[in-house]
């Protein structure tokens, strides 16, 4: 009778810790998103709601781009795409793919060849 009571509480001793210590866990993702969230944001600039030359479709013109501190990812990429039209992206892992596909929808800026020279 009491062994069943002493294994019941050592039973519930070792859930409580383990519940505790995946607190603990999550408690480090959450500090991690927290600290994202607290990332300050570029303030909204400009109004316009489409490009100068609507229906053109997307350009980049000598585009250049690097992470802070890196290695030049992009260099003088120049390419046009018209509405409806399909492009494959080629390259070895690490080559820019995903990079180029950033800056196509603005999550990063791109660099102008003055910028790149300057750098
Ligand atoms: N956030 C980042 N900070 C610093 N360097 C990065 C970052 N993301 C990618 N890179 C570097 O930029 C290069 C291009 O990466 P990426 O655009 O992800 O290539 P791909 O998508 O073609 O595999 C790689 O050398 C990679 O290490
Ligand atoms: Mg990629």
């Amino acid at each position: 009778m009491y062994l069943m009571v002493f294994k019941q509480g050592q039973a519930a001793l070792s859930a409580s810790l383990t519940a505790i210590s995946g607190m603990y866990e999550d408690n480090l993702y959450l500090s991690n998103l927290y600290e994202y969230l607290e990332q300050p944001v570029e303030a909204e600039t400009g109004t316009l709601t489409q490009g100068a030359l609507p229906g053109d479709g997307l350009r980049f013109e000598h585009v250049s781009f690097s992470y802070p501190g890196g290695a030049h990812v992009l260099h003088d990429i120049s390419l046009h795409l018209t509405p409806g039209q399909s492009l494959a992206l080629v390259g070895e892992n690490g080559s820019g793919k995903t990079t180029l596909i950033k800056l196509l929808t603005r999550l990063y800026h791109p660099y102008t060849r003055e910028d790149f020279i300057r750098r």
